[in-house]
C-alpha cells in the first residue's frame, strides 16, 4: 500500500489555494514547488534554498514580518535543527495571522529504543555489505555514535512542549522515518509494517495545530 506523503498530509490540513504559505527549511525546494504548482502563494526559506522567485536564502530568525501575514507555516525536518526553538516558534507565531496553522513533519531521534537501533544497525550493515557506506562498528559503538550525532538537536518531548505552548493541536500522527536514512535498503512500507507489529518505534511524527490567541 502506498504511504501518505507529507504533501498529502499538508493538503488535508491547509486552507484551499491561493492561501499564503511559508515553508521553513525548504532544502532543495520540492515541497515549496509542489505547493506552488497547486496554486498556493508560497515562499520557501532556507540558507541553502535554490535560486528562484519562490525562494529566499534566509534563516527563519532573520525574516521580518511584513504587512501580509502567512495563513500557514510548514516545516519538514528543519525545526529540530534550529538552536533556539523558543525564539523560532515565537517568530513563526508572529508570522502567522490569527488562527494561523503550523504543519510539521518531524522526528524524534531520542525515540529510538534498543530494538529500533538494533534494526537500523543491521540495515546499515546490509547496505555496507552491498558497497554503500562503511560497515558500522559494534552495536554498542553504533549506539554511541547515534547519541553523539544528535546531541545538539532537540528531543521530541522538547519540540512537543514548545509547540503545545503556542499551538492548539489539530492532528498528531506517528510515522516511519528511518527509511529516509537507508538509501532504499528498507522502504517506508517495511518500516511501517515493523512499527505496526510493535517490533520497532516510529521516530517520525506529523503535526498540525492552530496558533493560540494571546488570551488563551
Ligand atoms: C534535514 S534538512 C530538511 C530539508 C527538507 N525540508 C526536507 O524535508 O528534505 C533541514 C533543512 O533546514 C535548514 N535550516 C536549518 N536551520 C535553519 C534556519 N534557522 N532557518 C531556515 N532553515 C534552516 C537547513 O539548511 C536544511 O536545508
Amino acid at each position: 500500500m502506498a504511504q501518505s506523503t507529507f504533501l498529502d498530509f499538508a493538503r488535508e490540513q491547509l486552507p484551499p489555494p491561493p492561501a499564503r504559505l511559508l515553508e521553513v527549511g525548504c532544502g532543495h525546494g520540492e515541497l515549496t514547488t509542489a505547493l506552488a504548482v497547486e496554486g498556493y502563494d508560497v515562499l520557501g526559506i532556507d540558507p541553502q534554498a535554490p535560486q528562484g522567485d519562490l525562494f529566499r536564502r534566509i534563516r527563519l530568525e532573520d525574516i521580518e514580518p511584513d504587512e501580509a501575514l502567512f495563513d500557514a507555516v510548514l516545516a519538514s525536518h528543519s525545526l529540530h535543527h534550529i538552536r533556539d526553538l523558543d525564539q523560532a516558534l515565537d517568530r513563526i507565531v508572529s508570522l502567522l495571522g490569527p488562527g494561523g496553522l503550523l504543519v510539521l513533519d518531524e522526528h524524534g531521534w531520542d525515540l529510538a529504543d534498543e530494538a529500533t537501533l538494533d534494526w537500523l544497525w543491521n540495515q546499515q550493515r546490509a547496505l555496507a555489505s552491498a558497497g554503500h557506506g562503511e560497515l558500522p562498528a559494534s552495536l554498542d559503538a553504533f549506539r554511541e555514535e547515534w547519541e553523539a550525532e544528535h546531541l545538539g538537536l532537540h528531543r521530541s518531548e522538547t519540540m512537543r512542549n514548545e509547540v503545545d505552548a503556542r499551538f492548539e493541536e489539530r492532528v498528531f500522527t506517528r510515522t516511519p522515518f528511518l527509511y529516509r536514512l537507508l538509501g532504499g535498503v528498507a522502504t517506508e512500507v517495511l518500516e511501517q509494517a515493523l512499527i505496526d507489529a510493535e517490533a520497532i518505534q516510529a521516530l517520525g511524527f506529523r503535526y498540525a495545530g492552530v496558533a493560540r490567541r494571546p488570551e488563551e
